[in-house]
C-alpha cells in the first residue's frame, strides 16, 4: 500500500520536537520529507507566549497573519499525499501553516495533520482547518507526542492511508 502512494512529509519545527517526529514520520511511511521555514526564522523571544507583544503573540491573536515562507518543496505535483506536521500554538496550527496550505496547490492531494504540544490535542486544530479549507481532502490527524515507536508511526500510517 505504502509503495503505490507517493509521500511528502512537510513540517515546520521551531525547537526540534516535531522535527524529530517528522523524520520519524517520514521513514516509517517511505517518504520525502520537507522543513516548512519562515522567511524570517523564529528568536526564542519570538517564541515567548507568556509577552503579549512577542512575533507569535501577535501572529497569533491576528487571523489574518501569513508570515512569509522561505521556499515551497520541489516537485510537489509528484506527490499524491501530503503529511503536515506542525507544533501547536495557542491550540491550533501557527499561521505560518496557513501560509503554506494557501501557497501550495493541494488539489488531488490527501492531506494529514500531525502535530506535538505540550499537552494539548489536535481536535481543536483539526477542526479549524477543516474549517478554513473545506475543500481540501482531509484525513484524520494525530497528536505525536512522547517519542511514538517506529511501530506505533506505522500502524497509523497504514490505517490513514487505507482511508
Ligand atoms: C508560541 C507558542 C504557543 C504554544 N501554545 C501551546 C498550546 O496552546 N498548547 C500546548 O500544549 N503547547 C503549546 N506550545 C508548546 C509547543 O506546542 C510544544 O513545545 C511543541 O512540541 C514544540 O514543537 P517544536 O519543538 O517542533 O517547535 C506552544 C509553544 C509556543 C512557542
Amino acid at each position: 500500500m505504502i509503495q503505490e502512494t507517493s509521500i511528502l512529509v512537510a513540517y515546520f519545527s521551531c525547537t526540534g520536537t516535531t522535527r524529530r517526529v517528522a523524520e520519524k514520520v517520514a521513514k516509517a511511511a517511505q517518504a520525502a520529507l520537507f522543513e516548512i521555514k519562515p522567511a524570517q526564522p523564529y528568536t526564542a523571544a519570538d517564541l515567548n507566549w507568556h509577552d503579549r507583544a512577542s512575533r507569535s503573540s501577535v501572529e497569533m491573536s491576528d487571523p489574518t497573519s501569513r508570515p512569509a515562507l522561505a521556499g515551497i518543496p520541489p516537485h510537489l505535483d509528484s506527490y499524491d499525499t501530503l503529511f503536515i506536521g506542525f507544533p501547536i500554538w495557542w491550540y491550533v496550527a501557527p499561521t505560518l501553516i496557513n501560509t503554506f496550505i494557501e501557497q501550495i496547490n493541494w488539489t488531488g492531494k490527501r492531506l494529514i495533520p500531525f502535530a506535538t504540544s505540550g499537552g494539548s490535542g489536535i481536535e481543536h486544530c483539526e477542526a479549524q482547518l477543516h474549517r478554513q479549507y473545506p475543500h481540501a481532502a482531509w484525513r484524520s490527524g494525530r497528536l505525536l507526542n512522547g517519542n511514538p515507536s517506529a511501530e506505533q508511526l506505522a500502524a497509523w500510517i497504514a490505517e490513514v492511508l487505507k482511508a
